[in-house]
Parts: C-alpha cells; sequence; structure tokens
C-alpha cells in the first residue's frame, strides 16, 4: 500500500472534510447512488479529481465523493467504489476507507449488489451483513503494517458492528423493507461464480455472493471503525435459479428496489442520529 498516494489524496480534499468528523461514513456499491438523499450537498468531489482514486470504469458506478447534512449529522459518502478486479490494485479499493478515517469517521456503512445464496433470500430483499467469509485467498492487509490501521494481526470476532446491525433492522421495521441478516462470501469476481463455487459458498454457511464489501471492511475493522455491511439481493447466485447472470440483470434489480432502499438507507440515518 502507497501511504505517499493516501497523503497526496487527502491533500487535495478541502479543509471543510475535515474540520467537523462526519458521524458516518458511506462507500456505496452498484446502484446504491441512486438511493441516497442528499438535498443540498456541502461538496461534491468526482473521483476523477482524486488521485489514486480515479473514475469508476464500472457501469452503475458514479464515482463521487459527497459531504452532505441529513438528520443533524454530517455524513461523507463515497458514492461508487473501486473494485479489484478493475486490476488497478488495493489503492483505490481502500482509499475511500482511508480518507474517512482521516476525516474522523468513526462509523461506516458499506452498501453492495449480490446474488442470493440462502434458500430464504429473494431478489429486492435487503441483508445486513452479520460477517463474512473470504474464499478469494486475497486481502488488503498484506504487505507493510500501514500507519492507523492497527496490529499486524487484526481480530476479526466482530467485524460488523451489532449495534450497527440492530439500527438497520429497526430501520427496516421502520420502511416495511424485505429485510434480514446474514453471511456474505466474497469471490473477486470479475466473472460470476459457477454452481459448483456456489454450492460449495453455501457449504462454508454463505448466504450471499459478491464481489467488494470485504477488503474495505477488513481495513476498517483493522482500523478501528465501526462497520456495517448492507446488501441489495439483486438476483439469485449460479445456479441456483435463472438460466444465466448478467450485470444489467444486477443493474435492473437495483432500480426496483430503489425505493426500498433509499427508504432504508434514510431511515438508519435517522435512528444512528437518535441514537447519538
Ligand atoms: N455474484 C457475485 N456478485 C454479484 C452477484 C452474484 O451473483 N450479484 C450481484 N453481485
Amino acid at each position: 500500500m502507497n501511504a505517499a498516494l493516501f497523503d497526496s489524496a487527502a491533500a487535495t480534499l478541502p479543509s471543510l472534510c475535515f474540520e467537523k468528523p462526519p458521524a458516518c461514513g458511506l462507500i456505496l456499491g452498484s446502484g446504491w447512488g441512486q438511493a441516497l438523499q442528499t438535498g443540498e450537498p456541502l461538496l461534491r468531489r468526482p473521483y476523477a479529481e482524486i488521485p489514486g482514486l480515479g473514475a469508476s470504469t464500472v457501469v452503475g458506478h458514479t464515482g463521487e465523493l459527497i459531504l452532505f447534512e441529513r438528520h443533524g449529522l454530517r455524513i461523507a459518502a463515497f458514492v461508487g467504489r473501486r473494485h479489484w478486479y478493475e486490476g488497478a490494485g488495493w489503492g483505490p479499493v481502500v482509499l475511500p476507507v482511508e480518507l474517512l478515517r482521516r476525516m474522523g469517521v468513526r462509523t461506516l456503512l458499506i452498501t453492495n449488489a449480490a446474488g442470493g445464496i440462502s434458500p430464504s433470500l429473494k431478489p429486492g430483499d435487503l441483508m445486513a451483513i452479520r460477517d463474512h467469509i473470504n474464499p478469494a485467498g486475497i486481502n488488503p492487509l498484506i504487505g507493510p503494517v500501514m500507519p492507523g490501521w492497527g496490529p499486524r494481526f487484526p481480530d476479526q470476532s466482530r467485524i460488523y458492528n451489532a449495534g450497527l446491525v440492530d439500527l438497520l433492522r429497526k430501520a427496516a421495521y421502520d420502511t416495511e423493507a424485505s429485510f434480514t441478516d446474514g453471511v456474505y462470501a466474497f469471490a473477486t469476481g470479475p466473472c460470476y461464480e459457477t454452481p459448483a463455487e456456489i454450492r460449495a459458498y453455501a457449504g462454508m454457511g454463505a448466504d450471499a455472493v459478491g464481489m467488494s464489501t470485504v477488503p474495505e471492511a477488513i481495513v476498517a475493522n483493522a482500523a478501528g471503525l465501526r462497520v456495517a455491511g448492507l446488501s441489495c439481493i439483486t438476483n439469485m447466485a449460479a445456479g441456483i435459479s435463472g438460466p444465466h447472470l448478467s450485470h444489467d440483470e444486477v443493474l435492473a434489480q437495483t432500480r426496483k428496489t430503489a425505493p426500498a432502499m433509499s427508504a432504508l438507507l434514510d431511515a438508519f440515518l435517522a435512528r444512528l442520529s437518535a441514537s447519538q
């Protein structure tokens, strides 16, 4: 990991970003940008203008840092994410976590689109991540110990904060979202999984699968942030239903689920505000 790159990225952000620690950071994945209610933001900064981040190469990922106030909270949202499979290394994937950490963020919600593995899930469900499995064999903490990212061997017994899962559950109750919690398995992508891989992940205890979130959660947990993860189930995973998988199908389902995603996200921020 390149600490100098982190420094130069942070140096391009205005002092507004650092003067008051945002109460919550957001990293929003596929299709989640349309679900964010920001009002008139305090700041918008395209990723292309943040060194080391760069424009997202994935359809459905806007690529913008937005600072805004909602329910009396200051929120810093990275709308759109960079993925390991884009081939630019870990820098752009974990830079949002590092910038949020430097802004003084202590609470982070990471969202994604995911394929459902558990038979109790269906497209359109929203799933709080209770824990994850990383069978991909890659880890953003491999390399030198980074200042601010905790010890060499971080504990991962409780990556996803139980209190935040509870706030998400209450927010889902407020909004009547179709909601559950579950275990998320990380696959590097960019290929979708094979049916045999999905059967293997099911055997490991995974409820859903996706190509993101776990790297950011690993770093944020190591750095001592309170982490929450939220998946929009956009399809059933390979071999479970449907003849094939496509990114178009994923985006189409997020468009359908957008009102529920938006209501849940906003109710979560309202609940977070009330809990402060
Ligand atoms: N697999 C991996 N990533 C995904 C999926 C899937 O089925 N759906 C949305 N993102």
